[in-house]
């Protein structure tokens, strides 16, 4: 079975083979210290070898919890921010029909909440569940983010209107912490079904834990391949596998060099619509691992060829500080050919009995040259087909190039110290009792 590839050709018209083998020593070093845990952020490496320890068991435990929401509910709503989030909706996302989004066959729709606080998303999500029978899983780590939590308290009120609180104690399922928390102390309280985030896992990283495998399993689709799929590069991208066949080792080591020659921006491009939300999984993976100590290549995206008519110019003509990685699917899940016209008033008779896929491909190829001749380097990572077992792969190989990519940079890829200070400066401009000092502070430079 093939599997999903690196190819760093058109990249080396700007740093040579010569200057990404210089990062070698460094790549392996990094390596090195993931396995043996010998860095900061060591407590944070349990998605490491997350794969290869998933068991059968623990399968059939979230298909049989999936099972029932599947039974019972029309929509389940997942709550969550962040890493307790974009994993799932990006699987979901690039999984399902464009047309029927995030709903597939013969199941309920998933919809997700708990990654705003917009009181237009929430009431309009409110009146959207009024009289449907619906169920919720509420992720959290903490158990206390204010999005998430916010979010839940809405929605278990009026899951317990609908079902009663018995039955709805039924379609509710936490996933947070195994003893800390508001969302684990909701959990136990009221005898919700419930999945343990690892302490060692980062919410970034946690895609392959319940966190994502639970939404993907209610949504319908096969976690068995998708974990089989991170199995096969917890294998291919180990310390064992030569630098330069070590797609992971490429790629760390590739945008490392790159990011030295002043190439400050990565930009990861995709030419189908359903990947937008792999970007938005990968900007907060990488954006949150390596954007630290005033250091960090800034992870963009764009969705081809619709941005080609909007960002298409900058990037082509603007400053020359970035580069970009396609996520290239080589093959479609669907058939279409262009038909022909008799009257041809559009002049696309030259494209007719052409699948519409050879359309988007020559699209591809020919931006790929453009933006190269203009000055962009470019890396493409094929990927065979659109289905569990490659997005799997995919989703280890980003999760180690990150580790492997950020200890090279030089930073603790596993922690997230930024994040906290909006927090900070909302909970005392909401006067949370304990910011009262805060407050008057951040009231004074209003
Ligand atoms: O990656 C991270 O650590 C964050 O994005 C968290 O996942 C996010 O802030 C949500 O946190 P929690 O799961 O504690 O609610």
């Amino acid at each position: 079975m093939k599997n999903i590839s690196l190819n760093i050709d058109k990249v080396t018209g700007f740093v040579t083979r010569e200057q990404i083998e210089a990062f070698k020593p460094q790549v392996e070093a990094a390596q090195k210290a993931l396995e043996e845990g010998t860095l900061p952020g060591n407590d944070s490496l349990g998605w490491l070898h997350l794969p290869s320890s998933i068991g059968s068991e623990f399968i059939g435990q979230l298909k049989a919890v999936a099972e029932t929401l599947r039974s019972k509910c029309e929509v389940v709503v997942v709550a969550g921010i962040g890493g307790s989030y974009l994993g799932a909706r990006a699987v979901i996302e690039a999984l399902s029909n464009n047309f029927a989004a995030l709903l597939p066959a013969n199941g309920p729709r998933v919809i997700f909440a708990g990654h705003n606080i917009s009181e237009d998303y929430l009431s309009e999500l409110m009146a959207y569940l009024k009289g449907k029978k619906f169920g919720v899983i509420n992720i959290s780590k903490s158990g206390t983010t204010t999005e998430t939590a916010l979010a839940f308290r809405l929605l278990k009120k009026q899951c317990e209107e609908q079902w009663g609180k018995a039955e709805a104690s039924e379609v509710i399922v936490a996933i947070t912490d195994a003893v800390k928390g508001a969302a684990r102390v909701t959990a136990d309280k009221e005898g919700y079904k419930s999945f343990i985030i690892p302490d060692n896992v980062g919410g970034r990283f946690s895609v392959l834990t319940p966190v994502g495998l639970l939404p993907i399993a209610v949504a319908g689709y096969d976690i068995e391949a998708l974990v089989s799929g991170a199995q096969q590069m917890e294998k291919d991208c180990s310390p064992a596998v030569p630098f330069e066949q070590n797609i992971a080792a490429m790629y760390a080591a590739t945008r490392n060099a790159l990011y030295a020659n002043g190439k400050k921006i990565e930009i990861l491009v995709n030419y189908q619509p359903k990947l937008h939300f792999t970007s938005e999984w990968w900007k907060q993976l990488y954006g949150e691992s390596e954007g630290k100590d005033h250091k960090g290549i800034f992870p963009a995206s764009v969705d081809f060829s619709t941005d080609l008519h909007s960002m298409g110019q900058w990037i082509q003509d603007g400053e020359r500080t970035i580069f970009e990685t396609v996520l290239s699917i080589e093959k479609p899940n669907s058939s279409l050919l262009v038909p022909c016209d008799d009257e041809n008033l559009d002049g696309l008779n030259f494209l007719a009995g052409k699948h519409v896929d050879e359309v988007n491909k020559m699209a591809e190829l020919g931006t790929q040259l453009a933006h190269v001749d203009g000055g962009v380097p470019n890396m493409r990572i094929s990927i065979p087909e659109l289905n569990e077992y490659y997005i799997g792969q995919l989703i280890y190989f980003f999760e180690i190039a990150c580790g492997i990519s950020g200890y090279v940079l030089g930073v603790n890829p596993f922690n997230q110290p930024g994040v906290e200070d909006y927090k900070r400066n909302m909970f005392a401009l909401l006067d949370k009792p304990g910011y009262e000092e805060q407050s008057k502070a951040i009231r004074a430079r209003l």
